[in-house]
């Protein structure tokens, strides 16, 4: 007679491991190319790719590295680049006005890459100030009834929308406000519609925090800013203001929302994941990277599959798509 104590359940979990076929048989959760967006740094004033100190084998490029570098990422099978600018330090100003500017370096990059690319690749572009502004602030300045300091929300909002309406001008596809401004979706989409550019997206940097993770990007971008940007950026201990912002940001029209950083955050990103009607999207930012750079650099960890294994667990938290300074090596990873 059969009897259920005849088997040994206990040996169930092991059978499924036994040998990497049956790993990648049983994988719930699997890398692609086209899940890596990579971010771009095109500079001003320079003459060849410069290096950034602080995060070995990225570079800020000029406009001929910033193709080349483009078309390996689309060889590798990456669709998307995110572009930010990085200004002279001589053009930077109080409200970042070359950041409207058609021949401003952030749309000059955008319209370089659409004439090169088309619609092969898609081109998204940073919408926020503090590349530009000499202050450093993803925003413009006020004083408030106090005397203190403070970035003026409506003000920045209506600069914002001018940046937007100025890239898509240039040929983005999908413009990004990483600022962190109240009402800045809403009204981004609104310009953009006015505009007549319906068809351009907005990834919205839904849940996007004040973290110190970000500290190699200020190297990336030679940030001016002294101070923090805690009055706008969510605070590190907070969840429910996470969910607060992503549903304004779908109700004001988001096509994708971001949570940034990604790997310290990912308890935010399972959340997100699990409400979102559109995609949700991850950012593993500088300080990710050059953490794992520097230990790999070192010999401490074993750098590429350190990077997939991160990539992997963003992925399994719920991110659809994954911001990353190591998109074509992680997509040649994939690739085999
Ligand atoms: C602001 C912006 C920042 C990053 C992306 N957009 C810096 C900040 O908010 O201070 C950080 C990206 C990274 O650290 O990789 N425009």
């Amino acid at each position: 007679m059969w009897r259920m104590a005849d088997y040994d359940l206990t040996r169930r979990p092991r059978r499924l491991r036994r040998n990497p076929a049956i790993r990648e048989f049983v994988a719930e959760t699997r890398l692609h190319p086209a899940d890596f967006i990579l971010p771009l740094f095109i500079a001003d004033g320079i003459d060849a790719p410069r290096e950034i100190p602080s995060m070995p084998g990225v570079h800020q490029h000029t406009e001929d590295s910033l193709k080349r570098i483009c078309h390996e990422a689309l060889d590798a099978g990456v669709k998307c680049v995110d572009l930010f600018g990085v200004p002279r330090e001589e053009d930077k100003d109080a409200t970042g006005s070359v950041a409207v500017a058609e021949d401003g370096i952030l749309n000059r990059g955008i319209a370089a890459l659409r004439e090169e690319f088309g619609e092969d690749l898609l081109i998204m572009s940073d919408t926020c100030l503090d590349e530009f502004t000499d202050h450093g602030h993803c925003g413009v300045l006020t004083t408030d009834a106090h005397g203190n300091e403070v970035v003026d929300n409506d003000p920045t909002v209506d600069i914002y929308c001018e940046m937007a309406v100025a890239q898509a001008r240039a040929g983005a596809h999908i413009v990004s406000p990483s600022g962190m401004m109240d009402g800045q979706i809403g009204a981004i989409r609104k310009a953009l519609d006015a505009a007549g550019f319906a068809d351009v997206a907005i990834m919205a940097y839904s849940a996007k925090y004040a973290s110190k993770f970000f500290g190699p990007f200020r190297d990336a971008v030679g940030s001016s800013l002294k101070g923090d940007r805690r009055t706008y950026q969510q605070d590190p201990a907070n969840i429910r203001e996470s969910l607060l912002e992503v549903e304004l940001d779908i109700a004001e029209g988001a096509d994708f929302v971001m949570v940034k950083p990604a790997l310290p955050y990912l308890d935010v990103v399972a959340k997100v994941a699990e409400i979102s009607p559109v995609p949700v999207a991850a950012y593993q930012v500088s300080g990710e990277y050059a953490m794992l750079a520097a230990a790999g650099q070192n010999g401490w960890i074993d750098y590429e599959a350190t990077m997939m294994e991160a990539l992997t667990s963003i992925k399994r938290a719920g991110a659809d798509q994954i911001f990353t300074y190591y998109a074509i090596e992680a997509a040649r990873a994939c690739n085999g």
